[in-house]
């Protein structure tokens, strides 16, 4: 009997990386996929071949480019001849930066100049949600032939699993990460109708949806600077630091490991379909009381200022 495979798209960092070493793990052959990190991703399956004993392929595809996901799910079966996970994990933030000077351009909503507005929409929709919509597509109807296959062969269907990593983003409102947001809400809607179809083949279909983890994803420039030493905070530590003054229930933010054990366990849950879960410590649980004395205190600080 051959190990079962799982394909996550983007694994040559961050999220990604950390799910497929917990894979590896637990036995799995591995597909990594990358885009511009393909010595990352040799590096990490070299590490997941010595140290757990799978197997491990790379394979690199642009997922922002109209049939690269197909090509890369297509050439992962044709590799191992089976296809038990599949997770969609690549993803970007909608932010541009200046060609010149490499800094983030930074607009506030409704002073944004109509061109970059679409390019920042563009950018996120291309992956986050067309890329992130074809791989799954095209991985349901493989995980389908199999099915079929097993069913033809007087087999009952094995358990197969698709998972999605989208984001609180969908729900959180930030007005300078509106299109990530969409894209992460649109990929939502597509997690929950291919929930239908998988189903009677016993293909279990969810979304993840981390709150901050510390990535080369959140790494970079907050726009919000340290009083103390004037220097800009990164993403993770502003929401670090807000964690920490009890803006979500674990005063922490995660790290990538804690999401690739949740990725895990989400995709060998028999029962469980069609869910959008967030695993954010608490971060969507935020309202102003269980912070009553920090919105009180400066609700106050604002009065005596106005
Ligand atoms: N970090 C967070 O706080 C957080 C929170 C919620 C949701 N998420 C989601 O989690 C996922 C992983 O994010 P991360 O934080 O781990 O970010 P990351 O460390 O920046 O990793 C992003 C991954 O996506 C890949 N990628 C980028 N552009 C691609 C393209 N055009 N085609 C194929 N792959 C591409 C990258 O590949 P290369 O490096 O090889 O280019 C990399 O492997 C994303 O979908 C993100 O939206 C992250």
């Amino acid at each position: 009997m051959s190990n079962p495979v799982c394909l996550v798209t983007g694994s040559s960092s961050g999220i990604g990386a950390a799910v497929v070493d917990h894979f590896a793990r637990h036995g799995y052959d591995i597909v990594i996929n990358y885009n511009s990190g393909q010595d990352r991703a040799e590096a990490i399956a070299g590490r997941l071949r010595q140290e757990h004993g799978v197997r491990a392929i790379c394979i690199g595809a642009n997922l922002a480019e109209r049939d690269e996901s197909f090509r890369l799910v297509d050439e992962a079966v044709a590799h191992y001849g089976r296809l038990d996970v599949a997770i969609s994990n690549s993803g970007v933030a909608n932010y541009l930066k200046d060609e010149q000077t490499g800094e983030l351009i930074r607009h506030r909503f409704h002073e944004c100049p109509p061109e970059h507005l679409d390019r920042e929409m563009a950018r996120v929709l291309d992956l986050n949600l067309m890329g992130a919509y074809r791989f799954g597509q095209r991985s349901l109807k493989h995980m389908i032939d199999f099915a079929s296959a097993q069913r033809q062969a007087g087999e009952e269907p094995s358990h197969r699993s698709l998972l999605f990593i989208t984001s609180v983003s969908d729900v959180a409102p930030e007005a300078t990460r509106i299109p990530y947001g969409v894209s992460k809400a649109g990929l939502n809607h597509a997690v929950i109708g291919a929930a239908f179809e998988g189903g009677p083949h016993n293909i279990t279909t969810n979304a993840l949806r981390p709150g901050v983890v510390d990535t080369p994803l959140t790494s970079r420039p907050s726009g919000i600077t340290d009083p103390e030493t004037g220097d800009e905070f990164t993403v993770a530590e502003t929401y670090g630091l807000m964690a920490e003054g009890g803006s979500q229930a674990l005063p922490w933010i995660a790290e990538p490991g804690d999401i690739a054990v949740a990725a895990y366990a989400f995709t060998q849950i028999p029962y469980m379909t069609g869910q959008l879960v967030a695993v954010d410590g608490g971060f969507t649980l935020a309202g102003g009381f269980p912070n009553r004395e920090l919105f009180l205190n400066e609700g106050l600080r604002r009065r005596q200022r106005d």
